[in-house]
């Protein structure tokens, strides 16, 4: 067992002061945090993650009292959402004070924002006392981590340590909001839904579909949370087609699925029924496919879940981590 993995918030906090990065666990998923006012430090996490730098980093605070100091011309609908949703799933995109390094925000003039709702690293972030950046604690273009065996697995020899809060609880990135005076976009999906955004701003509410903007989300690319066996989601039917192809080429595959498995099927074609619920499909869902990527299957097929609200920030990440697949 790793000596990385730490329980003493204390001693992460240590190595944050030092410029030394700490992954930390989030209900989300875990961040690699690094002082956001230490330009080397920050350094450390894009060269860690393998992420171009013009990909902006967030900033995670320990309460939404910070807010001010990190951006300016705050819309009143900012403060709406800090208030509903804060400490939550929810990152908002604001302008940056001049002063804060651009370096977090890869050259840009905004800098995304959230207060997340896990007591070890509210913790961590008031005995730290300022703000960490925090990316999903991943390889660049990877599945995103959701226990702290996953960030050692990707990152053990480029950080200080990761603190283990144990799995966690949603299991799939924060919804991303940019907000100005008149106008709120949703710029990537999470649990918290547009619905319950556009319940709480006095603003419409728009969702980003087009990559049109030239605010950069880096897990807008298509290829993105993705493992390395091919990923394949569609309908049951096809699904079922492409077992009986696979099975003449003696390939092991494997299914997740949302009904049992067809008693007709060849034994050697795994299937995993999961429930018909977003919310623990979401919290399972990384961890899954960290597991199925080791086992070596030559395709790992998913049932299409329901094109419905609830599932959009599923279906969105479905979608980038099988857009390497798509014929
Ligand atoms: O749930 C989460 O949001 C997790 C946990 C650790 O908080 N963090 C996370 O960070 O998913 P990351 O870096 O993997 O994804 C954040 C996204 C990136 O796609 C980034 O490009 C975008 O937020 N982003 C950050 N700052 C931005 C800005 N100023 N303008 C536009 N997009 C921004
Ligand atoms: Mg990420």
């Amino acid at each position: 067992m790793t000596k990385k993995i730490i329980h003493n918030i204390q001693e992460a906090a240590e190595y944050l002061r030092k410029g030394d990065l700490v992954a930390f666990p989030t209900e989300t998923v875990y961040g690699l945090g690094a002082d956001a006012k230490n330009p080397t430090a920050i350094a450390k996490v894009f060269a860690a993650k393998g992420r171009p730098t013009n990909h902006p980093l967030i900033v995670h605070l320990a309460d939404a009292a910070e807010l001010n100091y990190w951006a300016q011309d705050i819309p009143s609908d900012a403060v709406r959402l800090a208030n509903a949703f804060w400490p939550g799933p929810l990152t908002m995109i604001l302008n940056k004070q001049p002063y804060v390094s651009s370096v977090i925000t890869g050259g840009q003039d905004t800098i995304a924002l959230r207060v997340p709702n896990h007591p070890l690293t509210l913790d961590l972030l008031k005995t730290f006392g300022s703000g960490l950046v925090g990316p999903s604690a991943n390889v660049y273009g990877h599945v995103s981590p959701t226990t702290a065996e996953h960030v050692i697995h990707d990152l053990e020899n480029k950080i200080a340590a990761v603190l283990d809060g144990g799995p966690c609880k949603i299991g799939i990135e924060s919804t991303i909001v940019y907000l100005t005076a008149n106008s709120t976009t949703i710029m990537r999906h999470g649990i918290i839904s547009m619905e319950e955004i556009a319940r709480v701003v006095h603003h419409p509410v728009a969702a980003n579909a087009n990559q049109q903007s030239k605010i950069r989300v880096s897990g807008s690319h298509a290829a993105h949370y993705a493992p390395t066996t091919p990923l394949y989601v569609d309908n049951l039917p096809n699904i079922l087609k492409a077992t009986q192809s696979y099975r003449l080429q003696q390939e092991n595959i494997h299914v997740i699925s949302f009904t049992p498995k067809p008693l007709n099927l060849a034994p050697e074609i795994a299937w995993h029924q999961v429930e018909l619920d977003p919310h623990a499909f979401g919290r399972n869902f990384y961890a899954v496919l960290r597991k199925l990527d080791r086992l070596n299957f030559a395709a790992i097929f998913i049932e299409q879940p329901p094109q419905t609200a609830p599932w959009a920030a599923i279906n969105d990440r479905l979608t980038r981590a099988s857009a390497k697949h798509q014929v």
